[in-house]
């Protein structure tokens, strides 16, 4: 790696056309060709992010561990890196700085953390469990008499936003429009109107939680002794709710890629001698939802396993790669959990128990009630989203021998999610009109910043 002027504007990057590219088509088809071709530079490798914005790929499980562990010279806050950078590229809304436990550093990383994780640790097994196993009965219900489903978008997609709606206490018609909003915000199409909604349905939520408490997130973050600001707690929420159920929808579904398509798992599900939690193990090691993030910014160039990172360029940890490092990779991986798909350090996933029950529950749900399921193309010809942060399909198209039940939805139908808890719903307080932080929370998901 050349070292850089660290005042150089990301984009005038010299290098850049010597960078191996970590977007596109081809790298969703078969990022590991390129995870092997980085590894010839050794751990820590120059790449392309994003077309004209360079970064620094940590391929190596020993070089991610130390950078992961290591807050002090490998800091999260990426407001000088984002001055560079054009507010249309498509990265900037999931790397931008915001007032969130993943995107800051201490003190004020420590604050928001202990609320999100006193708050997420307040949710009991039990009661996850039976959202779950509530919400997948309302869409099994919907695609059981069908036939044929689209797993990704019929299950996998609605099935954790309609636990989330449950966790955050949000009665049955906000829910619907926050699902709604989510799923359109999702799209990446950047819709000013459906990151407004969202920033709405969030505060309506907030102002509907104030006035009547429940056992529910929102009311435990609001209430946490941390004491976070309205807009702290709006940013968690929508932290919470968007990035945990992205990554739990693509866990779900790259679990059920799997039992679907590999002979260990029975093909056919009936007979397969390893366990949905096998799979799932597998997937994390394999195939993580969150490929690589952990982005880090360096405030000063660091020599690091033989290479110069440069100030303000971002360091990114390919958990994906170093869980498969030639150098650390054991032959026995069943039953171990060494891998780090969770994260490591100050900043690991505090919802690792909530998001393997709730994907567990959920797959083993979908493959009691339809067991004779199978994939309905080859599995070869399954497409992956482009883009390097997450491991997710585009679609999951299986049949099954369709079961009785409700009449069939109509595909285009948004489920409505099951009942909200048993907390008494008041009429929602009328929201106030979006301004300052409002609004920009509103924008979350397409990187305005300002
Ligand atoms: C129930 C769903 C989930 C929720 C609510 C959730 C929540 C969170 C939160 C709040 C953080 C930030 C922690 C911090 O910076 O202090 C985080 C980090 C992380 N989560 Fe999760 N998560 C969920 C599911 C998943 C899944 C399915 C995966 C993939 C296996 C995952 C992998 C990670 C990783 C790798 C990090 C660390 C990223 C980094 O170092 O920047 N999470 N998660």
């Amino acid at each position: 790696m050349t070292s850089r002027d660290s005042e150089a504007s990301p984009l005038d990057c010299p290098v850049k056309h010597g960078r191996i590219p970590i977007y596109g088509p081809e790298f969703a088809a078969d990022p590991g060709r390129v995870y092997a071709e980085l590894r010839s530079h050794g751990s820590v490798a120059p790449v392309e992010l994003s077309p004209g914005v360079p970064g620094m790929l940590v391929t190596g499980y020993d070089a991610a561990l130390e950078v992961l562990r290591d807050p002090n010279r490998f800091p999260r806050d990426a407001r000088r890196w984002q001055q560079g950078i054009p507010p249309d590229c498509p990265i900037l809304p999931i790397m931008a700085y915001r007032p969130t436990c993943n995107l800051t550093d201490d003190p004020l990383r420590s604050r928001l953390r202990d609320a999100v994780t006193d708050s997420l640790d307040r949710v009991e097994p039990t009661v996850l469990r039976e959202f779950v196993e509530r919400s997948a009965d309302t869409l099994i219900a919907r695609i059981g008499p069908r036939g044929d489903a689209d797993l990704l978008t019929d299950y996998a997609v609605i099935l954790p936003l309609l636990v989330f709606n449950l966790l955050c206490g949000c009665p049955a018609d906000l829910g619907d429009r926050m699902v709604a909003a989510i799923q359109e915000v999702l799209k990446w199409e950047n819709s000013e109107e459906a990151n407004m909604n969202l920033g709405l349905a969030v505060l309506e939520l907030m102002a509907l939680k104030r006035e009547n408490p429940g056992p529910d997130v929102t009311t435990w973050l609001m209430d946490h002794p941390a004491g976070l600001t309205d807009e702290e707690v709006a940013h968690q929420l929508v932290m919470l709710v968007g990035a945990g159920s992205e990554l739990a929808q693509n866990l779900i579904a790259n679990t059920l890629r799997l039992l679907l398509s590999d002979d260990r798992f029975g093909g056919d599900l009936s007979d397969g001698s390893l366990t949905v939690e096998d799979a799932l193990d597998e997937v994390l090691w394999v195939d993580p939802p969150l490929a690589n993030f952990g982005v880090t910014y360096p405030v000063e160039p660091i020599s690091f396993h033989g290479v110069e990172l440069p100030a303000h360029e971002p360091v990114v940890i390919s958990f994906a790669a170093a869980n498969n490092d030639p150098s650390t990779l054991s032959d026995h991986r069943a039953g171990n959990r060494a891998h780090l798909s969770w994260g490591i350090g100050p900043h690991t996933c505090p919802a690792q128990g909530h998001a393997r029950l709730l994907s567990t529950v959920a797959i083993e749900k979908l493959l009691d009630a339809l067991p004779d399921m199978e994939l309905a193309v080859p599995v070869e010809e399954l497409v992956w989203r482009p883009g390097f942060i997450q491991r997710a399909l585009s679609s999951l198209p299986v049949r099954f021998p369709a079961i009785p039940g409700a009449a069939p939805a109509s595909r285009e139908e948004t489920p409505a999610p099951p009942p909200a808890p048993a907390v008494p719903v008041p009429e929602a307080p009328v929201p106030p009109e979006p301004e300052g932080w409002r609004r920009r929370l509103g924008r979350w998901w397409a990187g305005e910043t300002g």
